[in-house]
């Protein structure tokens, strides 16, 4: 039995959630399972042990809780990257479309400071809409994004390779 097997037998599928014909990867099981959620952790950030990494961003909702745990693992701060209404200071906001619909996202315009070195984090990569927005804003206030991390991976739908056209190294840790 390989890693990648036991890591992937902790995630649930959900038939027809949010919406009919889709299949919802439910990390909650691998998050409510220790040896899991610490496999998954040390994993993500494994590539860039020993490099100075300034900020984690996390991806609201499922990416904040990746995101403060691998700030931890890696000694950097933690940027939160949420859905519009919700931050108090001054933002920048991308709308952006996923598998399951449209929103918006916002940051704090001063939560990077220019050429600091960014790892963005969610629980799940499928078209990519929400990373390359994420990407977008990242930039927009000067970040340098060294990577983005996944648990998991649809590569049928074509996420990964859409930020690897945008120079963003992807990790994932299963398909
Ligand atoms: C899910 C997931 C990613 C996004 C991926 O979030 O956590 O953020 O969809 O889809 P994409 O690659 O097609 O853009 P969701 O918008 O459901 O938000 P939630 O974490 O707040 O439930
Ligand atoms: N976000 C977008 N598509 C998803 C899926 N199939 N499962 C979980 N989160 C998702």
């Amino acid at each position: 039995m390989t890693a990648e097997y036991d890591l992937k037998s902790t995630v649930r599928t959900i038939p027809d959630y949010p919406k009919p014909g889709i299949k919802f990867r439910d990390i909650t099981t691998l998050l409510g399972d220790a040896r899991a959620f610490r496999r998954a952790v040390d994993e993500l950030v494994q590539p860039w042990a020993g490099s100075k990494i300034d900020k984690i961003a996390g991806i609201e909702a499922r990416g904040f809780i990746l995101g403060g745990a691998l700030a931890h693992q890696v000694s950097a701060g933690f940027v939160p990257i949420r859905k519009r209404g919700k931050l108090p200071h001054t933002t920048v906001r991308i709308a952006y479309s996923l598998e399951y619909g449209v929103d918006e996202m916002e940051m704090h315009v001063d939560a990077i400071h220019p050429g600091e070195r960014v790892i963005l984090v969610d629980d799940l990569i499928a078209t990519g809409g929400t990373a390359e927005g994420a990407v977008k804003l990242l930039r927009q206030i000067g970040a340098n994004v060294v990577a983005a991390c996944f648990i998991v991976d649809l590569p049928e739908l074509g996420g990964a390779a859409k930020l690897r056209a945008m120079d963003v190294a992807v990790r994932t840790l299963m398909s």
